[in-house]
């Protein structure tokens, strides 16, 4: 017999499974409403032009496409960030600014899988539109930390490494180079980490071997660490850069004034892949190195234009929840989250089951969690499954308790048994859930 297994990369959700995942989203939901976010959603099929060319060629290569029976080509969405400039360009000037915007929703990429990389994942996405300035990058760093912090994780778990492609443009430019050759050394730099001095084939096959100072120089610009060593290095190279930096110390120091500082670090060997950032990128890893990245972000002023829309500053950022839940299991900061019923029913027979009934009802009109089961079947049988299924009361409507007129409760913790009248049923019930 055939036996049909999901695609590989691709996850199934068993109801326990799913409790983690709907905690996460929960926990991710409350803190973008928490920091003014309004969430959006929008649809997982696109034209596939909405990304080539806007992604980047990683992204490109890794798309779900095909070709829809009207003749359109089309891709599973790979990201969101094409597809909510779509839908903020559109309606731009109705929008009050800034545009503060968050999702919650599934993506495709066909890539190489791995631990943490899968096919089909989540991201949380966040993203402003409409403010050109540092002030952006505050809120979305505090939110993308707080979302962390949120389930318990701190700053030994995680850190935010913050670069900024403007920084490097205007580093690269003040050594002399022309802004292809300053593409290629962006690449590689956004390669070093991986491959090391690999990283420059490609630049060396383009435009020929780099200059051995100008190399030392880019590779010492890629260690620096901290403000004060950025604001040193850069101190004579133009008004660019003293412009530049007065945004660094606002950025960060509105960061430090929220608490944020532990978190952050500068470091320029983050250039990000996606083709269409222009400013301050940043990525968030868990401290230990031991995982891929937890989120990546950053500015791309000039994608809703390229889109069609008006200009409209951006700056955003996505989670994923798969290197996020292996995180918050490696921490024990993943519940175990139980659905146990509050009240499950134990029930004598065909005329009990209907007596019953009236009270599961109103139980679960009033909201409580009941369960009973679906066939009639010995008493000893009802009770197991009322103490497996993790219930706090077991409601016993047995053919005697009928006949004396009363329903019996029973705690399941400490055995104890009363009798009460049908109509008071759920006022007890109440009362004993909410005295806990
Ligand atoms: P990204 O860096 O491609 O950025 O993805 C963000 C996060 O999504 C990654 O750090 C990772 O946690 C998760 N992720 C990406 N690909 C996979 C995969 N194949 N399997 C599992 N998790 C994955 C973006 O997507 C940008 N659109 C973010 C953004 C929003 N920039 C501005 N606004």
């Amino acid at each position: 017999m055939a036996t049909f297994q999901t695609l590989p990369g691709f996850r199934e959700f068993y109801p326990e499974d799913l409790a983690r995942r709907n905690h996460v989203f929960r926990l991710w939901r409350q803190t973008a409403v928490a920091y003014g976010f309004a969430e959006y959603d929008a649809p997982v099929l696109e034209p596939l032009d909405l990304y080539k060319a806007k992604s980047g060629e990683e992204i490109e290569a890794q798309l779900f496409s095909f070709t829809d029976k009207g003749g359109r080509e089309v891709a599973l969405r790979p990201e969101m960030t094409p597809t909510v400039c779509r839908l903020v360009g559109a309606r731009a000037n109705a929008l009050k600014r800034p545009i503060k915007w968050f999702s919650i929703a599934e993506f495709y990429r066909y890539e190489r899988m791995q631990k943490g990389r899968g096919r089909c994942f989540n991201q949380f996405n966040a993203d402003i539109f409409g403010e050109p300035g540092p002030e952006a990058e505050i809120e979305l760093v505090a939110l993308l930390i707080q979302c962390l912090c949120a389930f318990g994780l701190n700053e030994q778990d995680f850190y935010v490494r913050l670069s900024d492609r403007n920084l490097w443009f205007y580093y690269l430019e003040a050594l002399g180079l022309d802004e292809p050759r300053i593409r290629g050394v962006l690449g590689a730099v956004d390669r070093y980490e991986k491959y090391g001095d690999d990283a420059f084939k490609g630049y060396t096959e383009q435009f020929g071997a780099l200059d051995a100072v100008l190399k030392d120089r880019i590779l010492a610009f890629l260690q620096i660490k901290s403000l004060e060593a950025l604001e040193h290095t850069l101190a004579s190279l133009g008004d660019k850069l003293t412009a530049r930096l007065a945004d660094w110390r606002k950025l960060l120091g509105g960061l430090e004034a929220m608490g944020f500082a532990p978190y952050v670090t500068v470091d320029l060997g983050v250039v990000r892949g996606l083709a269409y950032y222009t400013g301050f990128v940043f990525e968030a890893f868990d401290r230990k190195g031991e995982l891929r990245a937890l989120a990546g972000g950053g500015r791309y002023d000039d994608l809703v234009q390229k889109l069609g829309g008006p200009a409209l500053p951006a700056v955003g950022f996505a989670i994923g929840d798969m290197t996020f839940a292996l995180l918050l299991e490696q921490r024990g900061l993943m519940p175990t989250l139980v659905t146990a019923p509050d009240v499950y029913c134990v029930i004598g027979g065909p005329a009990e089951r209907l007596a019953a009934f009236a009270d599961i009802q109103a139980l679960r009109a009033m909201g409580f969690r009941v369960d009973y089961p679906l066939k009639d079947s010995a008493f000893g049988k009802q009770f197991k499954a009322a103490a497996e299924s993790g219930a706090k009361l077991a409601l016993i409507y047995g053919t005697d308790e009928l006949a004396k007129g009363i329903v019996k409760i029973r705690d399941l913790k400490d055995r104890t048994e009363h009798e009460v009248r049908p109509g008071d049923v759920c006022s007890v019930v109440r009362d004993f859930i909410s005295a806990g």
